[in-house]
């Protein structure tokens, strides 16, 4: 056989030879955003029967959940707040009342945990009648009525002590009309926008909506989620989120939707891409696990490396606490 130079090493049996060809692949507390629920009565924690191990709770059970967590080098949370008993109606009134568990959590937060750092997601569908993200007038959603509402509902969060408002709604505009009233009260330098740009329409939200009692009532979100197959309208998105000055943005759901990180990465590579492993990915795993198929900690690491390898910088999962437990042992995984 004769010399040649085109020897490729596939593998190493040194793990520091490895990790040298794996760069920005790592996973580290910065690279985690753990989502939470919060309920409308304080006293309450209630399972979440489809995502199995995750809770939603009354503020008075948050702080007990998280001081492990952060104990545990937890760096961000995603906050949603679900309202048991609160009314709902067509505005999202309570969505940024006095009695919405987020705005009643935020200071409680900031006292407690000053250095995490604290998104809130900023949508109607928890709070409107017919479980829509945006407003709806005659079974159709009204953009402009949507956005300016998502606009006052994202300030209501920045002045509660949000550090990072989070629109999920998918309402075109939704970027400016953040921007513009955080703008009105001078916050703009201090709060961030993290867009949900890139969010296809797809079936693995299935157990969030249970856990966040924000199924619609009639119809679906396929006239303002991307559909699955579509890889230039979520481009566009994206672009037009960038182009309002979100400061963040985010493809969702995450292992199935990896080719447009890449994508986003390669074309804007200094903007943070962050990747949502939504509760049906989180479901999937569990009962995977359960099953005896696959091991929690191989499995969610292939995942979780795959989508720092497509080019997302943060991921957001319902395993952070697994996560940061691991990473006691070691100092990046
Ligand atoms: C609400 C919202 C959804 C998720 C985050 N924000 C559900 C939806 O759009 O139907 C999904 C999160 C998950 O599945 O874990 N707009």
């Amino acid at each position: 056989m004769s010399y040649t130079n085109k020897v490729i090493h596939s593998g190493y049996f040194n793990e520091t030879l490895r990790e040298w060809q794996c760069q920005n692949t790592q996973i580290t507390p910065i690279n985690l955003m753990y989502p939470i629920f919060i309920l409308d009565e304080k006293d309450v924690r209630e399972d979440i029967k489809s995502m199995p191990g995750i809770y939603r709770q009354g503020l008075n059970h948050v702080k007990a959940m998280l001081d492990p967590v952060v104990e545990s080098g937890l760096k961000s949370i995603l906050i949603f707040g679900v309202i048991n008993k609160l009314p709902k109606d067509q505005c999202g009134t309570h969505a940024d009342s006095p009695e919405n568990p987020v705005i009643q959590a935020l200071p409680l937060l900031k006292k407690w945990y000053p250095n995490l750092v604290i998104a809130c997601d900023v949508c109607l569908c928890p709070y409107s009648s017919d479980g829509h993200c945006g407003i709806v007038e005659n079974q159709q959603i009204d953009n402009i009525r949507s956005i300016n509402r998502i606009g006052e509902i994202a300030l209501s969060y920045a002045l509660a002590g949000a550090d990072i408002v989070a629109p999920s709604c998918m309402m075109d505009g939704h970027v400016t009309a953040i921007k513009q009233s955080l703008m009105k009260e001078n916050l703009l330098s201090r709060v961030s926008v993290l867009s949900y740009s890139a969010k296809f329409c797809s079936v693995f939200y299935g157990p969030f909506r249970d856990a966040a009692n924000c199924a619609p009532s009639f119809s679906n979100r396929s006239s303002y989620q991307i559909p699955v197959g579509s890889s230039s309208i979520a481009e566009r998105v994206v672009e037009r989120d960038i182009s309002e000055s979100c400061d963040m943005t985010m493809v969702k759901p995450g292992m199935m939707y990896l080719d447009i990180v890449r994508k986003v990465k390669d074309k804007h590579p200094n903007i943070p891409i962050f990747i949502y492993q939504v509760s049906g990915e989180y479901a999937m795993l569990y009962y995977a696990v359960q099953a005896g198929v696959i091991q929690l900690k191989e499995g969610l690491l292939e995942i979780l490396r795959s989508m720092r390898r497509a080019g997302g910088d943060v991921i957001v999962t319902y395993y952070t606490p697994e996560i940061l437990k691991w990473l006691k042992d070691v100092p990046i995984l």
